[in-house]
């Protein structure tokens, strides 16, 4: 962890401060920081942007995006507090003269030069290099005499292995590793640090977290929504892109990981780039019998997709992960937009038992559900006897669910654990750059099959459903079966 220094005054200056994200996410999650009075007591917060606004009309913009968007009740006078910390900077990524500007509006508003910054890369990814660039050669990115400074860069972190790796070369031109949060806002989800807390914390899951007794694991992060007006980012990019390379790999190895010898941001990492590392990159003939690729009907009419777009909405993949721990138990991993419904959940499924004693039993093997959204919470599935049977077994579910342990509204938006984690100087939940190079090693064979060979052949599901037939078969093949609802699981 780098030096906690909160008692300095911190900036934090968003490039793409005219955006979505900013608006949705980063402005809401800061005042409510602000509110909980967590963040630094001198902070301010630098909006840049090509599109004009003024001071004034940026607060008026960002109000508009709170009454949306924000999850929490907040009063005007608060929001006035707030807001007159807020300011906005119209410039250009690409002009230094712009940077040579912005370092000398921020002397201006910073009365004391010992104040920590924190540069927000809320723009695509084909921008940052150049902002990185030009923060270097305007000296805004050097850290002297105890403040610091840091880069948040949200994903994607490039589309394939080559352009990660270029990333990161022109980032470490500019910036040392430890300046550098790459953002994947999965890991700011209570529930999914949930997941190490549940093997770490307590001592009865890990004797049995292993191939000895886990049969398989399913992780599926499932999507209501279809393409919500982002055809301009997403066709072209698609499902494996947009949701494996970060955010399911992410969750796989969260539950595949060691016990790290600490939480550290180094130890935590260097466990979960190991896992990555344990699975072996798909060959063309692998990818051909352990992926599935789809599309929705009806997205080559979404406005602003091609006619003949062949991106890929829902994608299905069996892994392994080749180590003492793991060898020879698959993991499933499959998600999709406009499917059923709006859920993540992880399903460890153990192994049946050895022996079935009892006559009426039914073989059903022992599960643990980690519900990460919408429904927050644990399921542990076991067998009970059935009351005033002879030899009958139910099954049942130990549950704990997160509105009821803490209260509605427990759980804050992501992005305000991280925004403070970068504040804080703490990585843990950013990815490290051989960490992004690792998923990527994993995921580029798939998309290079895909688009040379073009197989397995793209998919077709009906909008609403669970994806296409394809992906059910690539359990079948097993003798397994996707867990899909609640009541299912
Ligand atoms: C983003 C993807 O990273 O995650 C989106 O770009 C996706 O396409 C979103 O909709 C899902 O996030 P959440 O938090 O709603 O599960």
């Amino acid at each position: 962890m780098n030096t906690i220094n909160n008692k300095l005054p911190t900036t934090i200056i968003i490039f793409g401060a005219s955006g979505d994200l900013t608006q949705r996410k980063l402005i809401p999650s800061l005042f409510n920081l602000f509110r909980k009075r967590k963040t630094p007591k001198q902070l301010q917060i630098i909006g840049c942007g090509t599109t004009e606004f003024s001071n004034e009309s940026f607060r008026k913009h960002l109000l508009e995006g709170m009454k949306n968007f924000a999850t929490y009740k907040f009063t005007q006078e608060e929001w006035n507090i707030f807001a007159s910390n807020l300011r906005y900077l119209t410039g250009t990524y690409s002009e230094v003269e712009d940077f040579k500007k912005l370092a000398e509006q921020l002397k201006k508003y910073e009365d004391n030069e010992n104040t920590n910054r924190l540069y927000y890369m809320a723009v695509p990814p084909k921008i940052f290099p150049s902002i990185i660039e030009n923060l270097h050669k305007t000296d805004q990115l050097e850290e002297r005499k105890g403040y610091w400074r840091r880069v948040v860069i949200e994903k994607p972190f490039g589309t394939s292995l080559e352009t990660a790796i270029t990333l990161n070369k022109q980032v470490h031109k500019a910036l040392h590793e430890n300046q550098v949060y790459r953002i994947d806002h999965y890991l700011g989800k209570e529930t999914v640090q949930n997941i190490l807390f549940t093997r770490f914390a307590n001592t009865i899951y890990e004797p049995i977290w292993n191939r000895n007794y886990i049969d398989h694991v399913q992780i599926t992060v499932a999507e209501k929504v279809g393409l919500e007006h982002r055809a301009g980012y997403y066709d072209g990019v698609g499902v494996l892109r947009d949701m494996f390379q970060n955010h399911l790999l992410q969750l796989l190895t969260l539950v595949a990981m060691e016990p790290p010898a600490s939480f550290s941001a180094s130890h935590l990492r260097n466990e979960k780039v190991k896992v990555l590392s344990a699975i072996k990159p798909l060959s063309p003939e692998e990818v051909l019998t352990n992926t599935v690729r789809a599309q929705y009907k009806g997205y080559s009419q979404e406005k602003g997709v091609g006619a003949e777009s062949t991106t890929a909405t829902f994608a299905a993949l069996r892994l392994f992960i080749n180590n003492w721990r793991w060898q020879g138990v698959p993991f499933y991993l499959r998600s999709g937009k406009n499917l059923s419904e709006k859920q993540s959940q992880i399903i460890i499924q153990f192994k049946e038992p050895p022996l079935a004693m009892f006559p009426m039993q039914t073989m059903k093997p022992n599960m643990l559900v980690l519900f990460l959204q919408p429904d927050e919470g644990v399921h542990l599935r076991f067998e009970a006897k059935a009351p005033d049977k002879v030899n009958e077994t139910r099954s049942v579910d130990m549950e704990f669910h997160y509105d009821e342990a803490f209260g509605k509204s427990a759980i804050p938006e992501a992005y305000e654990r991280l925004l403070l984690d970068a504040i804080q100087g703490d990585a843990s939940l950013f990815t490290r750059a051989d960490e992004v190079e690792t998923a990527w090693s994993i995921i580029d064979p798939i998309l290079q099959t895909w688009d040379t060979h073009q197989t397995p052949p793209l998919a077709v599901y009906k909008p609403s459903s669970w994806g296409p037939a394809e992906s059910d078969m690539l359990l079948a093949k097993d003798g397994r079966r996707w867990l899909n609802e609640e009541s299912d699981a």
